[in-house]
């Protein structure tokens, strides 16, 4: 096989494989070029099964092995140790870490001076509608943006960051936001039961009302808060439930308190 240009992936987790499929599925880059390195035999197995090129180790990847791309898809606690061994491609390769709080000088200590870009993927990435929020060092030229972002837009929308701090911003936002929203239909759910409804019509009713609204947001010209207005009346049963949203605390006060929280802790685990 011709060892130039493949893609190195490192660790194929739930993160992992979301966009090794999105590579394969929607960005149509050859399986086998995509060379995946993952101890669990589970997961390695998964991802030879999707047609990729799999090693238990970084020791068994191929000398002559010239990646385009390093991403590296292991947890953050794991970083530390797993680097090393990816150091040969430095200079080379553009590495894109997905490691939540992990920043770039981190990187930069084992790797140099070489092209990293942070990124924060989120979990809809795993059917090919996630949000991607992005920065780049200076050493990451036009060339390896454009390739990143076509890497990571076969998961998602790509955003770039002009600076790193606003990734843990990110993290508060599109990184946690999926995880507000599946609350948002567990309190719905609860709500419906609460007003009569047998719980498996509860569960269908909310969770589609969640999807079919968020669709229409995507698609329409209109702005969320235009939406939100034409489907109020007034003195109606949508502004009767409103009033209660806006009142002290108002949901706008919580989400606003519970995105700083998970920033403010965003921080904590970049520094921890
Ligand atoms: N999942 C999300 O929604 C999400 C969103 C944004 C960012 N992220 C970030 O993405 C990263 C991965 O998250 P995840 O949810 O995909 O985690 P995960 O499912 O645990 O995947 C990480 C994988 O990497 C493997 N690994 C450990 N050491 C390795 C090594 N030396 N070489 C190669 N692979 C190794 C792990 O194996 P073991 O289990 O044996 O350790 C595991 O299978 C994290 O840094 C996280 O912050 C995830």
């Amino acid at each position: 096989m011709d060892q130039s240009d493949g893609i190195v992936l490192v660790g194929c987790g739930n993160m992992g494989f979301a966009l090794l499929e999105g590579w394969v599925g929607r960005a149509g880059i050859a399986a086998d070029r995509i060379h995946v390195i993952e101890p669990m035999d589970q997961l390695r197995n998964r991802a030879a099964a999707a047609g990729a090129t799999v090693y238990a180790d970084a020791g068994e990847l191929p000398q002559a092995l010239r990646p385009r791309a390093v991403i590296v898809a292991v947890k953050p606690q794991v970083i530390g140790a797993v680097l090393g061994a990816y150091r040969r491609f430095s200079g080379k390769a553009v590495f894109i870490s997905i490691a939540a709080g992990v920043p770039i000088a981190r990187f930069e200590a084992t790797l140099g001076e070489t092209a990293i870009v942070r990124a924060m993927p989120n979990m809809p990435a795993s059917i090919g509608l996630g949000v991607i929020a992005a920065f780049a060092n200076v050493h990451t030229d036009d060339g390896q943006m454009a390739e990143v972002t076509g890497l990571l837009g076969a998961v998602g929308n790509v955003h770039w960051l002009n600076e790193e701090t606003l990734v843990d911003a990110a993290t508060a936002i599109s990184g946690s936001g999926p995880a507000y929203l599946f609350h948002f239909m567990e309190c719905l759910e609860e709500a419906a039961i609460a007003v009569g409804l047998p719980a498996a019509t509860a569960q269908a009713l909310s969770s589609q009302t969640v999807c079919g609204a968020a669709a229409l947001a995507s698609a329409s010209a209109f702005s969320p808060a235009d939406l939100r207005r034409q489907v109020t009346s007034p003195n109606g049963t949508t502004a009767a439930a409103l009033d209660i949203f806006t009142a002290e605390p108002s949901l706008g006060d919580l989400v606003k308190r519970a995105a700083i929280a998970a920033h403010r802790r965003a921080l904590e685990l970049a520094v921890g």
